[in-house]
């Protein structure tokens, strides 16, 4: 497996892209104040640029799930960290680098709402929507993407590749 020669979404793009989604979240909560959820570990580079973009007050927070095995995910989801922040009545923005078959972004969204939030939306970068199994509703997309593992910008192929500041494909 190696890394495509040029990237599917450059630096230049990406950094683009979330502004957009800074702005835009920025507009939707005006006059509210947010609490941003960053997916360890895959989110917590598009979340720290996401997050440095906003117009209005946002706290951070995490939450862990473990569910991906190498190039397939699979079996059941445990979270490995909760977030310490009282949800309850907050207006929530889950931050999240990849929607795939949907299943752990799933588990996360019931995991949070548990809390009664005032809202529960869900950002991520990259949709892979051909290759959904759960069906979830993401309020704000970076990139609609084909089915093909990517790394890079916070993703990994087993933890390698997250520093790199473009997305590219794994190749054989
Ligand atoms: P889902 O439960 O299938 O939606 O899986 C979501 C998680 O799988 C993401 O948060 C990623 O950690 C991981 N994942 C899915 N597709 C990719 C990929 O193309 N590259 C790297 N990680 C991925
Ligand atoms: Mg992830």
């Amino acid at each position: 497996m190696r890394l495509s020669d040029q990237p599917l979404l450059s630096a230049e793009t990406i950094q683009g892209r979330v502004t957009e989604l800074a702005d835009q979240i920025s507009r939707d909560y005006s006059g509210r104040e947010i609490v941003l959820i960053a997916v360890l570990k895959g989110a917590s580079i598009f979340c720290a640029d996401l997050m440095r973009r906003l117009r209005v007050p946002a706290t951070l927070d995490y939450i862990r799930a473990k569910s991906y095995r190498g190039l397939h995910s699979g079996g059941p989801i445990e979270f490995t960290m909760l977030p310490e922040t009282n949800l309850t009545g907050r207006n929530v923005v889950v931050v999240e680098d990849i929607l795939d078959t949907g299943k752990t972004t799933a588990a996360i969204l019931d995991m949070l709402d548990a809390d009664h939030p005032a809202s529960l939306v869900l950002c991520v970068l990259l949709d892979k929507p051909s290759h959904r199994v759960t069906p979830v509703h993401a309020a704000y997309v970076g990139f609609a993407i084909e089915d093909r593992f990517v790394v890079g910008y916070g993703l990994d192929f087993d933890e390698a590749h997250r520093h790199l500041p473009a997305i590219y494909t794994l190749v054989e």
